[in-house]
């Protein structure tokens, strides 16, 4: 596994947290603010999964998903992501590619194979970068590092309103379910599972909006850079 950090490592807020935690929506807009890139690594695990689907690749083969990972032709072009010269920017958010990402995202070859694709990510400018093991492998240096919190529940409800769905339906139930899988299987993986560093600053955001998210996110930053 390459441990190639940049000089400039420090340059980074990490933003890690759970399935429809809010983290994507309020890392872009911490990156947008503060003038930064903005790493969404999740999209990498996901279009893995996608790619080796559509590979027809078993699941069990952890080895040709890792080669698919380190890979992937990929680009990201205003704000679209292309897989293969084909535009998956929506298909890639299914529930059903993001359980797929989590199964092959367990896997140390796989996660090995990302690795460097993800700090390259990186330049002079900063990087907000969000994701499940941004603080504790991928840019351990950060100076800044968010974990996000909120309720299955209200994690559910916001994934449910996203879609347009009333929160008391089976569909509910089955988001519910799926959030609930997809967390259980992030937080227990043997290799870089979903949990705070020691040095992270916990932000539970079950009765906060985005704009106050961000503005406590914010206000971290301030302080640190006094
Ligand atoms: O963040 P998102 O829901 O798009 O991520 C999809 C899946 O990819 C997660 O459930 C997780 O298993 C995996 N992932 C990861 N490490 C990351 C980002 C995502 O394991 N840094």
């Amino acid at each position: 596994m390459s441990t190639l950090l940049s000089p400039y490592d420090t340059k980074v807020i990490a933003i890690d947290g759970p399935s429809a935690s809010g983290k994507g929506t309020i890392a872009a807009r911490i990156a947008s603010i503060l003038n930064r890139d903005y790493l969404d690594s999740g999209a990498l695990y996901r279009l893995t999964a996608l790619f080796a689907k559509q590979r027809k690749i078993d699941w069990a083969n952890e080895e040709q998903i890792a080669q698919l990972a380190a890979t992937l032709p990929v680009i990201f072009i205003g704000g679209k992501i292309l897989l293969n010269d084909l535009d998956v920017t929506h298909t890639i958010r299914s529930e059903e590619v993001g359980l797929n990402a989590s199964k092959i995202a367990a896997y140390p070859l796989v996660r090995a194979a990302l690795l460097q694709r993800q700090r390259d990510f990186l330049t002079t400018k900063g990087l907000v970068a969000d994701g499940r093991d941004m603080a504790s492998v991928v840019f351990p240096n950060a100076e800044l590092k968010i974990f996000l919190t909120a309720s299955a529940q209200v994690r559910a409800k916001r994934r449910a309103l996203q879609l347009d769905l009333a929160i008391n339906g089976e569909e509910f139930k089955q988001i519910l379910v799926d959030i609930e899988k997809r967390d259980a299987a992030d937080r227990t993986r043997a290799v870089a599972p979903l949990q705070p560093v020691a040095d992270a600053h916990i932000l539970d955001t079950s009765s906060l909006n985005i704009d106050e998210s961000v503005q406590k996110i914010l206000d971290w930053y301030q302080i640190i850079k006094k």
